[in-house]
């Protein structure tokens, strides 16, 4: 394809809309917004500048996007796949990705995003009718394989049974090497919570540096599916939460329990740990309030976090890059959120300092002639 298409598409949470409509009008004021339904979104873009092949959206609410070639309609996915290739013919596929857009809010009637049958089956159509099997990358006819960086990926949107948005991506970021922006996570089945997925999303998408046996506090760790996410990866967690602990992680021995809520937990208890993970069910504020009076604290050095933002109301989108501002302020250089496949109404914010300076030791004044210690780096 010499020129790239006009059309953007964009999947999203359903009721998330409003807020990448929100994000898209204050970034690319030219967009239009065209064809839509709930958690899919389209739009036209100005003829100049093009954007380039891996342009990057910069959302946090756009679960997954690219250019969109338009819609096929058909009454199998065998029909539906030979009109996309019509449509597609000309680029060098090497990845095809079909998947669903959501159809309710997560958790509602326990509709969780992910993979159905229908993508398995337009998947397979896809490959049976694609017109040079010869460019596609060994493994690409397991979609639960992730694309390469770099590599070209066919998207295929099942907006309805009958109706599939064609369109395309450079693979780049990890979520664009999975289909929809979803990994296939499953929930082990000694997880005792659902915030196992989150927070192993969380890690994933984030690739935040954290070490094994590294220090890591919880706030808001009960009953503990996300503390059994970070012990798997060898951490040593503290967990903090005035709730029950579930047994099962209560008596894994690198974990650590404070049955107290963050404001009454001393700050000393901190002085080793360098890694934060957030997860109270509270507003953003308050989650940034306690965050903040813990890592701007000169005993405490915490070097990367990640916090759940709870969006107690939708209206609190428009407030997502003043929250990320404040994040910053503490000194963190890499901040980045995205609303997860695994998050309800919240997001998920990944926050770093890179290179890592631990705060000086506070020292205490020398008394009268006594003579000053030397400096020491640390
Ligand atoms: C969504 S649940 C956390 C789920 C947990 N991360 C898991 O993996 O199972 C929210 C938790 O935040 C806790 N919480 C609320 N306010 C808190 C505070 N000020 N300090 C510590 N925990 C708090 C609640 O007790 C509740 O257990």
């Amino acid at each position: 394809m010499n020129v790239t298409p006009q059309f953007v598409f964009v999947t999203c949470q359903v009721g998330a809309g409003a807020a990448v409509k929100g994000e898209i009008a204050r970034a690319c004021p030219q967009w239009r917004l065209a064809f839509s339904r709930p958690g899919f979104l389209t739009f036209k873009c100005p003829a100049e500048p093009r954007l380039s092949e891996d342009f990057d959206l910069q959302s946090v609410f756009a679960r997954t996007y690219g250019f969109s070639l338009g819609t096929v309609r058909g009454s199998s996915p065998e029909e539906l796949a030979r009109q996309v290739w019509q449509l597609a013919a000309g680029l060098p596929v090497r990845r095809i990705h079909a998947f669903p857009r959501d159809t309710s809010e997560p958790g509602y009637r326990d509709f969780e995003p992910g993979l159905n049958e229908a993508a398995w089956a337009a998947h397979a159509a896809l490959i049976q009718n694609c017109p040079q099997p010869a460019l596609l990358a060994p493994g690409a006819t397991d979609l639960k394989r992730p694309a390469r960086r770099g590599e070209l990926v066919l998207d295929c949107v099942l907006v309805e049974p009958t109706l599939w948005c064609v369109g395309y991506h450079r693979a780049k970021s990890i979520p664009s090497r999975w289909p929809g922006g979803m990994m296939p996570l499953e929930l082990p089945p000694d997880a005792v919570s659902r915030a196992w997925l989150k927070t192993e999303e969380a890690l994933r998408w984030s690739e935040l540096p954290i070490p094994a046996g590294a220090r890591v506090a919880e706030i808001g760790s009960a009953p503990g599916g996300s503390s059994q996410a970070l012990l798997a990866r060898g951490f040593d967690v503290t967990g903090i939460d005035p709730a029950e602990m579930h047994p099962a992680v209560l008596a894994h021995p690198n974990f650590h329990h404070l049955r107290k809520r963050s404001t009454q937990v001393r700050r000393r208890e901190f002085r080793k740990i360098r890694w934060l993970v957030v997860d109270m069910n509270v507003t953003p504020n308050y989650t940034l309030t306690a965050v903040e009076a813990i890592v701007t604290h000169p005993l405490v050095n915490i070097r990367g976090m990640l916090l759940t933002l709870k969006l107690t109301d939708w209206r609190l989108a428009e407030r997502v890059p003043e929250y990320l501002d404040r994040v910053r302020s503490w000194g963190y250089n890499i901040v980045r959120a995205r609303q997860l496949q695994h998050n309800r109404r919240e997001i998920c914010v990944a926050a770093l300092q890179k290179p890592f300076r631990r705060k000086p030791l506070l020292r205490k004044p020398a008394r009268r002639g006594q003579t000053p210690p030397a400096p020491q780096n640390g």
